[in-house]
């Protein structure tokens, strides 16, 4: 399968988990690169449930090996307990089948409670984070006083790097009037996620490098998407990291040229959580899909806001990842709509536009134009053959590749593994 990106190429939340998990049969190495327990991947097996955050859903095929890269922001309690998790569930994960790289920083407590009081402090203005941290880790990274893994597994190193930042976080807290954290209560449980933690650090690195010279399949496990990217999103309404393509070599070390291919993953229709513009949003759609038991998020239960599908915005996605291939999913969603609409153009200040733009404000202005398309009125859940699909449904996702600009490869009519279909 060569070394393939595997990006959101909407508001997240495009099903990249059950696509991973269907990939991963033919790669070797599945590789996290951005992001941190912000992300929720769904994977069914059967009837069993797995919801991963930080591990990469490959870890649910066994024999084979996952990492988490450099370019992820780890939460240490968080992922010990994910991994007690899936061992609950019969999931083996050992430092065999996962690497944890020694430069991925960490976050603390202090990033979360930091995360939860700008929202407090931006009102109406709120981003909507998960408040697992996310942001205010990055930003500790970019200004060079963040702790890295590497810092974390260092018994000598760790307690006087954690003392110095945690006093300057409570000065910040404290001037937020919030409460100060327990330096000796972080300590500790730190300490112990550290001690679970080190048999799996590793040079990850290096090891990507030495597999890709074998030839070594690699799968690069996008999170989050396209449009929460940090330049390329609804900024500020996005996450803290780089979420499309070119993230996953900065965040894993493997460097542009030894990519093959990028896929780019899509619902049939558009899903966004959190705050900022979503120019097809539809109450209709929303009340649809919410009344199926459907988009409700993965990561903190919220429902998803719901529309229709935004060519524009997937046709930018397609440019800023390069995608080669599209997988599109939840088709199924649709399944009893009898017209569908499908965002070409949008409409703003009079004028007619065909590129999303970068300000947030004008985005949020857009009137989308829609074209009609017929819809196909049966159950695909039970199809396994694309030549078995509906024409009209045949034809409405042949247009939104054609629309986006990229080749169909995958359909997807429901969350497990069966439920896929490859042109
Ligand atoms: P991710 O973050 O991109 O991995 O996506 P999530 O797991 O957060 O959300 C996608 C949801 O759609 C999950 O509940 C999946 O089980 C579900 N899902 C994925 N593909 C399909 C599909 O084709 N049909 C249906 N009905 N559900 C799907
Ligand atoms: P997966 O990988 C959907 C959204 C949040 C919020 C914004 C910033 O499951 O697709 P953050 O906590 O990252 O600072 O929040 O980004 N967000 C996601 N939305 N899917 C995700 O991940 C997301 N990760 C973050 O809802 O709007
Ligand atoms: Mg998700």
């Amino acid at each position: 399968m060569a070394n393939v990106i595997l990006v959101g190429a909407q508001w997240g939340d495009e099903g990249k988990g059950k696509i991973i998990d269907v990939l991963t049969e033919q790669s070797e190495i599945v590789v996290r690169t951005a992001g941190g327990n912000n992300a929720g991947h769904t994977v069914y097996i059967g009837r069993d449930k797995y919801v991963l955050h930080l591990i990469p859903s490959g870890i649910l095929r066994p024999g084979k090996v996952c990492v988490i890269g450099n370019g992820v922001v780890l939460d240490p309690v968080a992922l010990v307990g994910e991994i007690d998790g899936l061992e609950k569930l019969g999931v083996k994960v050992t430092p065999d089948n996962l690497r944890v790289s020694e430069t991925a920083h960490v976050v603390f407590p202090w990033h979360r409670e930091l995360d939860g009081q700008r929202e407090v402090r931006k009102g109406t203005n709120k981003i909507g984070t998960t408040k697992r941290g996310i942001g205010p880790t990055y930003g500790d990274k970019a200004a060079r006083v963040g702790l890295r893994v590497i810092d974390l597994i260092n018994p000598t190193r760790f307690p006087a790097k954690l003392k110095e930042r945690l006093e300057e976080n409570n000065e910040v807290l404290r001037a937020l009037g919030a409460q100060p954290l327990d330096h000796d209560e972080i300590l500790a449980a730190y300490t112990r996620a550290a001690d679970r933690l080190r048999p799996y650090v590793a040079n990850t690195v290096v090891h990507l490098h030495e597999a890709t010279r074998r030839g070594a399949n690699i799968l690069f496990e996008g999170a989050q998407g396209t449009f929460l990217d940090i330049d390329h999103g609804t900024y500020p309404y996005v996450t803290s990291s780089s979420t499309t393509a070119g993230g996953a070599c900065t965040g894993s070390g493997v460097p542009p040229n030894r990519m093959d291919k990028v896929v780019g993953v899509l619902k049939a229709y558009t899903t966004r959580v959190g705050e900022g513009p979503l120019p097809t949003e539809n109450a209709g759609v929303s009340d649809l899909l919410h009344g199926m038991g459907r988009e409700f998020g993965a990561t903190t239960g919220r429902a998803r806001r719901c529309g229709w599908f935004d060519s524009v915005a997937t046709r930018h996605a397609a440019m800023v990842n390069g995608i080669d291939e599209l997988a599109l999913t939840n088709v199924d969603g649709l399944d009893t709509v009898k017209t569908i609409r499908v965002c070409v153009a949008y409409r703003v200040d009079g004028r007619t536009v065909q590129h999303i733009p970068n300000d947030w404000e004008v985005l949020a202005r857009c009137e989308p134009v829609y074209q009609e398309f017929p819809g196909w009125e049966v159950s695909t859940e039970t199809v396994t053959r694309w030549e078995d699909l509906p024409v009209n449904c045949r034809h409405y996702l042949l247009s939104l590749a054609q629309l986006t600009g990229a080749r169909l490869t995958i359909v997807s009519v429901g969350p497990a593994r069966e439920q896929t279909m490859f042109l």
